[in-house]
């Protein structure tokens, strides 16, 4: 068990929270603020506990080291304090004099939100310096960024070597319980869900589901890598040719553990990805899907989808199962995403594409927990130790 922000005395004291608010942001406006409502209890919590000043710091986007006003959190610290409902100041840099001079000007109780961290090229590379620099800003750590914690970075890795007081945030906490008990010990049936466009981000996780589900269920794109291994049709869809290898193997070793690993019965298939474009429903083995490529599961596969989750006590789900974007492609994922939030047990969404179906099906309050972290959730369930969390002090 980790140390977490109730452990760590704030009274009085300056406390650096590394969040990820790496938010979707166009021309100075946010898409979507999910992540940064997930991080308000964190900040809150350690206002209401006496801190001095909290000193909120995150990356955005893929900046590569270098300033990038189009990667500039200061819309996000706006944002963020709009949501506070307390003034947030920014501060144009995340480190040297521009960092420590506004940390330092502000008024007892104060927030500031620092710059872009990836910024700096010493953030990716994890370089002691700037950690030391950042670190040099408060007198106590708080890592709530779960959606970077498998980035070796320094704000989230080598700063813990300069900030020794530190502990996990109110967000990163959830997220190792919740991940935590699917990976550790879950409530059985446990059904596991896997969709999106390739096998090849899925393989690791895959594999370290095998000996611990009950069933696999896998959706989208990603299922034609399986079905034209068996041999079936695939016509014009989503195959990652390189991984057939991969994909009989993960069948075979589900067949000798006895896993139930299901793949779609049916599909539906189009020419091409647009809205208003001719659908067909087809069986898997039907070779009519010719010139088409498959965007959807179809409705059998939903219902025995749906049949396989209902008894379930632990769902894991991470991404659609189809183009459901376009609601001629929606059917299936808005199904699962349904049986999903019908389960009576813990039920884990993750991945920026499923939390956006399951809020497009109107169900996101009914999942126990939709994690912040795509990449980070399902190296976490791959059953890889994520350097930001391996960097907390233990209880
Ligand atoms: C994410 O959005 O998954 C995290 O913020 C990590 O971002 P990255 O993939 O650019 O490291």
């Amino acid at each position: 068990m980790k140390k977490t922000i109730r452990d760590l005395n704030l009274k009085g004291r300056r406390v650096f929270i590394r969040v990820d608010f790496n938010v979707p942001v166009k021309g100075g406006v946010i898409g979507d603020d999910t992540r940064i409502q997930a991080s308000l209890p964190t900040i809150k919590y350690a206002l209401d506990a006496g801190a001095s000043a909290v000193v909120l710091a995150s990356h955005l986007g893929r900046p590569k080291g270098k300033p990038n006003p189009e990667m500039s959190l200061k819309p996000v610290a706006k944002r963020t304090g709009e949501l506070l409902g307390k003034d947030v100041a920014f501060a144009e840099d995340c480190a040297g004099e521009a960092a420590s001079k506004t940390v330092k000007s502000l008024p007892p109780g104060g927030v500031v939100m620092l710059e872009n961290l990836r910024f700096h090229p010493e953030e990716e590379k994890n370089d002691e310096d700037f950690a030391e620099q950042l670190a040099s800003l408060a007198d106590v750590y708080v890592d709530d960024a779960f959606g970077a914690a498998h980035r070796a970075h320094a704000s989230v890795a080598a700063i813990v070597q300069f900030l020794r007081e530190a502990g996990a945030g109110l967000l990163m906490d959830s997220e190792l319980r919740y991940l935590g008990e699917a990976v550790g010990n879950p409530a059985r049936p446990y059904v596991a869900v896997l969709g999106g466009a390739k096998v090849s981000d899925k393989i690791e996780v895959i594999e370290n589901l095998i000996p611990r589900v009950d069933r696999l269920l896998i959706g989208g794109a990603m299922a034609y890598t399986f079905l034209k291994t068996q041999g079936k049709p695939v016509g014009k869809s989503l195959v990652e040719d390189d991984k057939q290898e991969a994909a009989r193997d993960i069948l075979e070793r589900s067949k000798a553990r006895g896993l139930s690993l299901m793949l779609p019965v049916d599909h539906v298939v189009a020419p091409k990805i647009e809205a208003n474009v001719h659908t067909e429903t087809l069986s898997v083995d039907d070779p009519k899907i010719d010139d088409c490529m498959g965007l959807d599961i179809g409705p059998r596969t939903a219902k025995m989808y749906a049949d396989a989750l209902h008894d379930a006590r632990m769902v894991v789900w991470n991404g659609p199962m189809g183009v459901f974007e376009i609601d001629a492609f929606a059917q299936g994922t808005m199904a699962v995403a349904q049986a999903v939030a019908d389960v009576k047990g813990t039920t884990i969404v993750g991945g920026g594409d499923s939390i956006a179906a399951v809020k497009k099906a109107g169900v996101e309050d009914r999942i126990t927990h939709i994690s912040t972290g795509g990449g980070a959730s399902l190296e976490f369930l791959g059953g890889r130790a994520l350097p930001g969390v391996a960097a907390l002090p233990d209880k």
